[in-house]
């Protein structure tokens, strides 16, 4: 059907959001990963996740066209411009001075991977340490870590992401076994049994969910870059 999962070809633009990647794979977006517009991510992100254009989506789509000098499209790999969006101590990415922030790395993933140990679930506070102990590792092997309230911020982000939309945006419970797919394949686990959320995921719920993990988070900026920038340009 036009929602299948598709593995990606050599020439489609794939980027370091798995979210936007899993839209892609799935034809959400175009599967070529090109010519994505405003419109067209907040429709994708809906019709896909149930996730409502919320300020907050219209920002970070608005921050995509900064990566590029294309006037109103990006394709997934721009998003790769460190600095607008991408940042350090990605859950699933290595950092930029480290090499690649583009691709999945299975390495860095142990740390969410493992998260949570004796049960099925990663939540709240799982995400709120994983977030803690990659900043962790990223402070030893890293003397360019780039760690200012802005990265958090995004950071916090993304992991309300993966917790409501493989999970339940209420309780911020999600299987282990989707999340780890959603990560490892970029593929929405619809044969393991998820669903697209019953509830859609709005401005209230999604906040209540940031909320929280802020909330059980242990986060101090560090490293020399003090004051939150952002790149405005390619
Ligand atoms: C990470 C862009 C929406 C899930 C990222 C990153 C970018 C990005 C540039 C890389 C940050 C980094 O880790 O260095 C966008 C844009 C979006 C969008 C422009 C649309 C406005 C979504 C949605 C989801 C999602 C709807 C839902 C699942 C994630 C996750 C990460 C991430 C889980 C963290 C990956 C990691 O830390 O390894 N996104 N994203 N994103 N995105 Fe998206
Ligand atoms: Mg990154």
């Amino acid at each position: 059907s036009a929602h299948q999962w598709q593995a990606p070809s050599p020439t489609d633009s794939r980027g370091p959001c798995p979210g936007l990647n899993t839209l892609a794979n799935h034809g959400f977006l175009p599967r070529n990963g090109s010519n994505i517009t405003i419109p067209v991510v907040l429709k994708a992100i809906n019709d896909g996740f149930n996730f409502q254009p919320i300020n907050l989506l219209r920002i970070g789509a608005k921050l995509g066209l900064l990566t590029t000098d294309a006037e109103d499209s990006f394709t997934l790999n721009n998003l790769a411009l460190h600095g607008t969006l991408e940042h350090d101590a990605s859950l699933s990415r290595n950092d930029y001075a480290l090499g690649d922030n583009v691709h999945f790395n299975e390495t860095v993933f142990t740390t969410l991977a493992n998260s949570n140990p004796g049960v099925d679930y990663y939540n709240i506070t799982s995400a709120a340490q994983v977030m803690a102990q990659r900043l962790a590792e990223d402070k030893i092997v890293n003397p360019t870590l780039i760690n200012t309230v802005k990265e958090f911020t995004v950071r916090i982000v993304e992991s309300g992401f993966y917790l409501s939309v493989m999970g339940n945006v209420t309780t911020g419970v999600a299987p282990k076994n989707f999340v780890q797919i959603f990560f490892r394949e970029e593929r929405l686990p619809l044969a393991e049994g998820w669903e697209r959320s019953e509830v859609p995921i709005g401005e209230d719920n999604f906040d209540t969910l940031l909320s929280g993990i802020t909330n059980v988070s242990t986060w101090a900026p560090s490293g020399e870059v003090v004051c939150p920038w952002i790149r405005l340009q390619p």
